[in-house]
């Protein structure tokens, strides 16, 4: 642990003892990725995905880290979160332009104009309810234009876009910062979807009036500079996921998290462990009770699947994850080290989020979206 660390570890005793377990969150390190996104876009801006809290890190504490590193675009998915977003950045940066990923979500449209936020304008609709504001206050509002071309998810659909093409003056009344696509197979570089894509993207900022572009996520950034254009999205490599799945990581960490063993448990003779008795510990056995669970965020398909470590050593789930609780197979670990109060590291350089995701069968995505409030969360 760092020296902070292990300040703040000793300013939130009492805290941190209640919970049992301990989230580091590096802001530094975030920066640090930031950074490092920021030399491969080699001089175009990265506007960092910011949505779903941050991708589960905290976004009041990790959006001010990232404007002070130079950020001055940043994304989320739904208006709460962009308000959320404008309080956090009020004071130290004000100009920032925040974008709802979600569109103008109808309804609350007056939010948008009172706290400055620019939609992501993804269908007809919203170009013109976002075109009627605009008339009725008499300026130009600002949004961004995203055109789908292969998620099939959200933005303008070939026909909508024709539409547009042949009326522009639909447009009237806007001030288009970008035009936005999102990349369906950026993570998989021979992926030939990515080079259509591009294409299409070109092909369709074409037809329409011009605006500066976005197009690359993490992922993306690593397809190479036609990739770039104006501004750059990324989310997941700030925190610390591979965007680049086949070579080694470009990225640092940036969690550590942390639980106690709760209790040490001897087995003798065969025994079942846990719900569903899914995991029998035939001989004997020393089993390690530790607070996490699935409402953690500990994902349940980390069941008789799961790693972590103990010191040095890396100690297998036994039995199911339940709501509170997993327990791991210390047999092999000194006594002195797998003790009651002892930490075992969950997620760490060693075994990060991506690692964790490829045991529980899903991605370092939602190993981070699913991180829980109960951790003791300590900010470096
Ligand atoms: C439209 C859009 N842009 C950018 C991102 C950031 O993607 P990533 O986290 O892969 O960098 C996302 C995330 O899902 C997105 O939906």
């Amino acid at each position: 642990m760092t020296a902070r660390g292990a300040d703040a570890k000793a300013r939130d005793g009492p805290a941190l003892a209640r919970s049992g377990s301990l989230l580091e969150i590096d802001l530094a390190a975030i920066q640090a990725n930031y950074r490092r996104l920021c030399q491969e876009l080699n001089g175009v801006p990265a506007g960092p995905t910011v949505k779903a809290d941050a991708y589960g890190l905290g976004a009041a504490r990790v959006v001010p880290a990232l404007a002070e590193a130079g950020a001055r675009h940043f994304f989320v998915a739904t208006p709460d979160e962009a308000i959320a977003l404008r309080k956090a950045l009020q004071r130290t940066c004000p100009e920032a332009a925040i974008y709802v990923l979600n569109g103008l979500m109808p309804g609350a449209e007056r939010d948008y104009l009172a706290h400055d936020i620019r939609p992501v304008l993804n269908q007809l609709d919203e170009i013109e309810r976002w075109r009627k504001l605009a008339a009725k206050g008499k300026r130009a509002l600002p949004a961004n234009l995203h055109i789908d071309t292969g998620m099939s998810r959200l933005g303008l659909s070939a026909a909508e876009l024709a539409v547009l093409a042949e009326r522009p003056e639909l447009l009237e009344g806007l001030a288009i910062d970008f035009h936005m696509s999102h990349l369906a197979c950026a993570e998989e570089t021979d992926n030939p979807m990515n080079a259509r894509q591009l294409e299409d993207f070109r092909a369709a900022r074409a037809r329409l009036p011009a605006a500066a572009a976005s197009l690359a996520n993490s992922s993306g950034i690593f397809l190479g500079p036609d990739y770039h254009f104006d501004l750059a999205r990324p989310g997941a490599a700030l925190y610390g996921v591979n965007p680049t799945p086949a070579a080694p990581n470009p990225m640092g960490q940036v969690i550590r998290l942390r639980a106690k063993i709760l209790q040490i448990r001897d087995i003798d003779a065969p025994q079942s462990v846990g719900y569903g008795a899914t995991h029998c510990a035939g001989g004997p056995t020393r089993l390690a009770t530790v607070g996490v669970g699935y409402a953690d965020g500990y994902l349940r398909s980390l069941s008789n699947r799961g790693s972590a470590f103990i010191g040095g050593e890396r100690v297998a789930v036994v039995g199911r994850v339940s709501m509170d609780l997993i327990t791991l197979d210390v047999t092999g670990v000194a006594p002195e080290k797998a003790r009651p109060g002892a930490w075992v590291d969950l997620i760490d350089p060693r075994h990060g989020p991506d690692s964790l995701a490829a045991e529980a069968g899903t991605i370092g995505y939602e190993i981070l979206t699913a991180l829980g409030r109960r951790y003791h969360r300590v900010y470096l």
